[in-house]
């Protein structure tokens, strides 16, 4: 799922990561991006856990190791958490964690967290955990690098606005993984959007088109819920469907250029090539999300095979238009490019986490990256439904795709049966019957 990250520059594949698990190789650019004032002899050690160790886990942790060497600051990865033993084996590998701080099972990430000296967790776990392990995460007291999209639905959503909010409490540090929020190029594009460089913002457009099939691992599995875990892309209770998994990098862009939330969404889609397969996500979606102000967002995203591929983002204003990974065309004047140094997005995250905790300054993206998920679960559930979708509505939703204890405890959830649900057909789709909630295992 790293292929379609376009418009930035190509994260660290694990392979090279692991050619350069020296860390000797950290580019000057990612140096040159540390605040002189960090010194290696003041610096607390920097203690990881990783929270599910598939592909984004594992490069996550290379991500981490590389921005902590290129700050000076001693970091180790010394346990990891994952559902199933076979991916904790890549830890031993990768990262010389030792045999018994490789937990497994439904309760591993509570174990990890209780390794002493851990002060600095990874969450890349499928998105439907997330809030109830980054609840974990924040009552255990550590500082967060978490993945997004951070739940598939409104109760997922409420949870994760709370604990952000205890976790700014504690003075705990949290970034997410919507990495464009770390690129240079956007955040000066941006920037200089927000100051009028193409006056008042009248449009968007926001692609993930088309990001190819995705994947599925066949039906490995002794139980239905192993078989779904094992491919959870394919279930809206543990991946929110591609538009929220995927899409919702583009999403947060809009509402990052907006500084706001839209009021309304409403949209359409289908689950046209999945076919027969198990599953129940759709695999396009076309949005028209509105803000308070009237300015609107045209958005698509595919995970289907097609010519036309785009992942970007436009914006039009007044006075001109923008790309804002790093351009902006006026409509009188010349253009303008970003030419500055753009470290590596997947390591200049972990480096702004670094920086906030070795210095002690408030970092905390709960609520931007909860804000754009829950964008996405509007647009989503307006396609499902055929209904215009409102924000209110959407925030104070009490319809769970998942099973209780994956919001309340997922430690404690067992390997049993679950159910499988309808793909949703728009007419009989309505998530906002009062007191719908699904059954629990
Ligand atoms: N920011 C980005 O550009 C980016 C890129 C890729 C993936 N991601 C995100 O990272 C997350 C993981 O994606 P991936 O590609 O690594 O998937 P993956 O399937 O490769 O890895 C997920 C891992 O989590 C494990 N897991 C499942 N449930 C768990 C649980 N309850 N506790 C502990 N481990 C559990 C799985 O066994 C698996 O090893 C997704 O949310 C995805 O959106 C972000």
């Amino acid at each position: 799922m790293t292929n379609q990250e376009q418009n930035l520059p190509l994260p660290v594949s694990r392979r090279q990561f692991l050619k350069n698990s020296s860390l000797a190789a950290v580019s000057a650019a990612t140096v040159a991006s540390f605040p002189a004032i960090l010194n290696a002899q003041t610096k607390p050690p920097l203690n990881a856990i990783i929270i599910g160790m598939g592909g984004r886990g594992t490069g996550a942790g290379g991500n981490f190791l590389e921005a902590a060497k290129a700050a000076g600051v001693e970091a180790k990865i010394v346990a990891v958490a994952d559902i199933f033993p076979g991916p904790t084996d890549k830890a031993k590998e990768n990262f010389a964690v030792p045999t018994n701080k490789c937990f497994s099972g439904f309760d591993a990430y509570l174990k990890a967290l209780e390794v002493p000296g851990v002060n600095y967790v990874i969450i890349a776990t499928p998105p439907g955990f997330r809030p109830g392990i980054f609840t974990a995460a924040v009552a255990a007291g550590k500082n967060i690098f978490t993945e997004k999209p951070v739940a598939v639905d409104g109760p997922g959503a409420r949870i994760m606005y709370a604990a952000g909010e205890e976790a700014k409490k504690k003075g705990l540090k949290v970034v997410a993984g919507t990495q464009r929020r770390h690129h240079a190029g956007y955040i000066e594009t941006i920037k200089r959007i927000h100051e009028g460089a193409i006056g008042d913002v009248t449009g968007m457009r926001a692609y993930w088109v088309n990001g190819g099939p995705i994947w599925h691992r066949g039906t490995k599995g002794a139980t239905d819920l192993e078989q779904q875990i094992n491919n959870w892309y394919h279930y809206i209770w543990l991946c929110g469907d591609h538009c929220v998994e995927q899409h919702v990098h583009n999403i947060d862009v809009c509402n990052w250029v907006a500084n706001a939330t839209p009021v309304k969404a409403w949209g359409l889609g289908a689950r046209q090539m999945l076919g027969n397969q198990t599953g129940e996500i759709w695999d396009n979606f076309a949005f028209e999300f509105e803000y308070a102000n009237g300015v609107r967002v045209h958005s698509y995203t595919g995970q289907i095979k097609r010519d036309f591929s785009s992942v970007s983002e436009a914006v039009v204003g007044t006075k001109g238009t923008s790309n804002p990974a790093g351009s902006i065309k006026p409509t009188t004047g010349a253009a303008w490019r970003f030419t500055g140094k753009i470290t590596d997005p997947y390591v200049q995250e972990h480096i702004d986490l670094i920086n906030a905790i070795v210095q002690d300054k408030e970092i905390n993206e709960t609520k931007t990256v909860t804000d754009s998920t829950l964008t996405a679960i509007m647009g989503r559930e307006a396609a499902y439904s055929g209904s215009v979708v409102e924000w209110d509505d959407m925030l104070n939703s009490k319809f769970a795709y998942g099973p209780e204890l994956l919001y309340t405890n997922p430690s404690k959830l067992t390997w049993g049966a679950f159910r499988t649900l309808k793909s949703p057909l728009p007419g009989s789709h309505d998530i906002f019957k009062d007191g719908v909630v699904l059954p629990t295992v």
